[in-house]
């Protein structure tokens, strides 16, 4: 069935915090541990404000949402600006069903008419469907950062994929 993607709207942020907030709790595939309450969500919608660059794409089924897509500042420090990092979350009833591959494609149409250069994905190791993901399309891995993070009491590391625009 085919999905409708769009621009993200303060009025997705309950369902795209849902989608996340099920993530935090259930994988260490993001490294946030609490749960996000929608005011926090407010100001992190801030950053895709008046930006070409800091996107944030929703993908719907009728009016279930099935994932998002986003992509934020690399790093803080200026000489980062031509990085951005990408990520992208589907909700667990759509899973394995291609829309994950169509908002990142979205996503990387949308930036590669920017001056972006490349795009990163930081992948908590194991996570099968998200390297699979992004070596369909054309991300390379750079690197590992071992043991980088601490989650449901074990160590966790992180592999750098990288996609040049
Ligand atoms: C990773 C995620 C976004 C993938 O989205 P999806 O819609 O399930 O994936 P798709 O159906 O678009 O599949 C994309 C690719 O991954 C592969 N894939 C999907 N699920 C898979 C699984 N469970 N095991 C192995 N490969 C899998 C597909 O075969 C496809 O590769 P191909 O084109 O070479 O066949 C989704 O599983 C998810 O939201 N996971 C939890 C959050 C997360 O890990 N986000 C990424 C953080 S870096």
């Amino acid at each position: 069935m085919k999905m409708e993607i769009s621009v993200a709207k303060k009025s997705d942020l309950k369902g795209i915090n849902e989608i996340y907030n099920h993530y935090i709790s259930k994988t260490a595939y993001t490294f946030d541990i609490d749960q996000r309450t929608i005011s926090e969500k407010n100001k992190w919608f801030d950053q895709f404000k008046n930006s070409k660059t800091s996107v944030c794409l929703v993908g719907y089924q009728n009016k279930d949402l099935v994932g998002f897509v986003c992509s934020t500042k690399f790093r803080e420090k200026e000489a980062y600006n031509k990085s951005l990092e990408t990520s992208v979350y589907v909700s667990d009833k759509f899973k394995g069903r291609g829309y994950g591959q169509q908002l990142m494609a979205e996503l990387i149409a949308r930036l590669s008419s920017t001056n972006i250069k490349n795009l990163y994905a930081l992948i908590t190791y194991p996570n099968k469907p998200s390297i699979n993901l992004h070596r369909a399309l054309k991300y390379k891995k750079v690197g590992v950062l071992n043991d980088v993070g601490y989650k449901f009491n074990k160590y966790w590391s992180v592999h750098i994929y990288e996609l040049k625009l």
